[in-house]
């Protein structure tokens, strides 16, 4: 597949990706699980019901989870323990008290040894660190478009093994 990332000249060029249905965001999820590694932050975007929830199972899916994903809507975060690495996943939507971040001891999340997936993060964009990559849906005749844009050095790195 032709490689955005690998070109200098842009090297921040997002991947813009056509969604047909929920197995083919399913199957995104499926490739991006594939380059993911521990430290890293990814920010998911886009309306309600526009695929973020359905982009993470796909993500758990292929790591190996086989339970069920849950929308983290309610308690901000579904914690998902692998063997050689911790899965976060917050959704933000319902955030509103910084002090909650505190209390909830969101920060230590944010970590080496963890993967943090973030819905809704514009929320919490105050106290949430850098994204690495930044996932984008937009709902659309043809199902959604994904646009998937690295945001820092590691990030770049990561998407360079698309
Ligand atoms: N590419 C696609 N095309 C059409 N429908 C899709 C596509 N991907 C997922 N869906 C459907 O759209 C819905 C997405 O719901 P999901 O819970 O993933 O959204 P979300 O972005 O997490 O929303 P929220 O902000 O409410 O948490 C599901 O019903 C799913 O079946
Ligand atoms: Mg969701």
């Amino acid at each position: 597949m032709h490689n955005l990332f690998l070109s200098d000249s842009h090297p921040k060029q997002p991947l813009i990706l056509q969604l047909a249905d929920e197995t083919a965001t399913l199957a995104l999820g499926e490739k991006i699980a594939h380059i993911l590694h521990p430290g890293l932050i990814v920010f998911l975007y886009g309306d309600l019901g526009a695929g973020k929830t359905t982009l993470t199972r796909g993500i758990l899916r292929a790591m190996g989870y086989e339970g069920k994903v849950k929308s983290p809507t309610y308690n901000l975060v579904e914690i998902y323990k692998f063997s050689r690495l911790y899965l976060y996943h917050f959704d933000f939507y319902r955030f509103n008290d910084p002090n909650e971040w505190e209390e909830a001891g969101f920060r230590d999340y944010f970590n080496a040894e963890s993967i943090c997936l973030i819905e809704w993060p514009e929320k919490a964009d105050q106290l949430l660190p850098d994204a690495d990559i930044k996932i984008s849906f937009r709902f659309n005749e043809r199902g959604r478009e994904v646009r998937i844009q690295a945001e820092t050095e590691t990030g770049k790195q990561c998407l360079t093994h698309w």
